[in-house]
């Protein structure tokens, strides 16, 4: 999803005629251009620009251009990098595309060949992140509600008469009962299945980013806003909109929300032209929203308008006739064969589980990686439910981990590579903050590259608007 309007192309050449040479064809295709004599002001405008190709020079002052190919690679794997070289060291160009450029161009330039790789790159760079976010969303997506109890029929049903139509849902229920299973469900059982299913997560997003995040922005709506952006409404259309824990969502949001479903238009940030959306909302909340409502926490004709069709997930403890379909289901995807013995199954019908089928997941993963063995009873099986906090006395929490505050609750019970992003967030936002917001001191003071640490802090949405550059 590029979210330029224009492709941005960065040129890295010690040689100014080169660097003249290349901007104006590729200003004339209209590309958006930036230019650097050497490797490490290079990598300070892909600090701050966002760049989809990358023209590198092989020989460079101060870092070599494989090297510095290394680097790129390393901190902005998305970019396709084409290395320039002269006669005298085709080998190095050679040797760049063996270790990842995406082609080279060969001194004295000719402008056909400039403008076919640079096509070229770019289209394979699209392919590239299509290709990453179709993956994402078949390795992320259960596609469908596993279970048979009568609660999880009932759902499917709705499920299913809810995809029928185009209509506003509201999915609620518990941490961790598959209110985003559900969500794809629909999706992909509705006419817009073959449209993008674009997530949401109000609770994740600060405060101060949600509306260009949503919305999108023109470039130089605000400090930070070097390009025009596309927002979620936008990437959405013709597909499904996924509004994930809305219940979080500021009052000043929820407004701007309610405004674009009544009139189904929208302006981006900063930009005056009138977009038409067409997208169809799915919310869910963890939370119960007429409470909310009652409370002033949550707009009562918001609620209205996302409440049309409610689809509520029961907690797994209502329905542990899910707990045996489920727990087989996880251990096949994990390829384990575990029979559980009968006094193993009244164990998990009898728990209560707060973490919900999540929980139930983290469960079949310790089976399969701790026990060994065809078969497992309730005294083996009481030792991994114990690890995962919450047996013995029904609402046991996970302890704190030492020196560490202010992490969800929930935190030990996620799969491992959700925990590890929750905290490196939660890590990153903290040593931001102590560093006054500057980039280039935090890198210095936890030790990463400031490439890498921008990356992260993009991945994460940390403010960017806060962050500032040293003078
Ligand atoms: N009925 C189900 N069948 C198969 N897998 C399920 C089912 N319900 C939940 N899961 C799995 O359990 C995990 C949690 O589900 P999901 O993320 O949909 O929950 P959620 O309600 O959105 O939770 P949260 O409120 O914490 O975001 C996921 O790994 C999901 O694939
Ligand atoms: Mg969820």
């Amino acid at each position: 999803m590029g979210h330029t309007m224009s492709p941005a192309i960065l040129i890295i050449d010690d040689e100014p005629g080169i660097r003249q040479a290349l901007a104006s064809i590729l200003e004339d295709e209209k590309y958006h251009v930036h230019t650097a004599e050497d490797a490490v002001a290079g990598m300070e405008i892909l600090n701050r620009e966002k760049t989809d190709v990358v023209f590198l020079d092989v020989l460079l002052p101060k870092l070599g251009g494989l090297e510095a190919l290394e680097h790129i690679r390393g901190s902005w794997p998305e970019l396709e990098v084409v290395m320039i070289s002269g006669h005298a060291n085709i080998d190095m160009a050679v040797r760049a595309v063996k270790g990842g450029a995406f082609d080279f161009l060969e001194k004295p330039l000719s402008l056909d060949k400039v403008l076919t790789v640079c096509r070229n790159a770019l289209a394979i760079g699209n392919l590239r992140e299509e290709n990453r976010r179709l993956q994402k969303n078949v390795s992320l997506a259960q596609r469908e509600l596993i279970g048979d109890s009568a609660a999880i029929n009932k759902v499917r049903a709705l499920v299913e008469q809810a995809a029928a139509s185009d209509a506003r849902i509201l999915i609620t229920g518990e941490n961790g009962t598959g209110k985003e299973v559900a969500a794809r469900a629909i999706h992909l059982r509705s006419a817009r299945a073959d449209r993008p299913f674009v997530e949401v997560n109000c609770a994740a997003m600060p405060e101060t980013l949600i509306e260009s995040e949503l919305f999108g922005h023109e470039k130089g709506a605000f400090t930070d806003a070097v390009s025009s952006r596309k927002g979620r409404f936008e990437i959405a259309r013709g597909g499904t909109l996924f509004l994930d824990e809305i219940g979080d969502m500021s009052l000043s949001a929820q407004a701007k929300v309610l405004r674009v479903i009544q009139e189904q238009k929208m302006e981006r940030v900063g930009g005056e032209k009138t977009i038409d959306t067409d997208v169809r909302i799915v919310a869910a909340t963890n939370k119960n929203l007429e409470e909310a409502c009652a409370r002033g926490r949550f707009r009562q004709d918001l609620y209205f308008r996302l409440n049309v069709i409610p689809i509520h997930i029961p907690p797994l403890r209502e329905r542990p006739g899910d707990i045996p379909l489920l727990l087989c289901h996880f251990l096949k995807n994990m390829e384990t064969e575990i029979k559980l013995e009968n006094d193993a199954l009244e164990l998990l019908a009898s728990h209560d589980w707060p973490g919900n089928v999540r929980e139930l997941r983290n469960l079949a993963e310790r089976i399969a990686v701790m026990h060994s063995g065809g078969s497992i009873n309730r005294k083996e099986l009481m030792g991994l439910l114990n690890k995962s906090g919450g047996l013995t006395a029904g609402k046991t929490r996970s302890p704190a981990l030492p020196g560490v505050t202010a992490l969800p609750d929930t935190l030990l019970e996620q799969n491992f590579s959700d925990a590890k992003e929750s905290f490196e967030k939660r890590y990153l936002e903290f040593q931001i903050s102590k560093n006054n917001g500057i980039i280039s001191r935090t890198a210095e003071a936890i030790g990463i590259y400031p490439s890498n640490l921008h990356a992260k802090l993009k991945k994460y949405g940390i403010a960017a608007q806060s962050i500032k550059r040293e003078p």
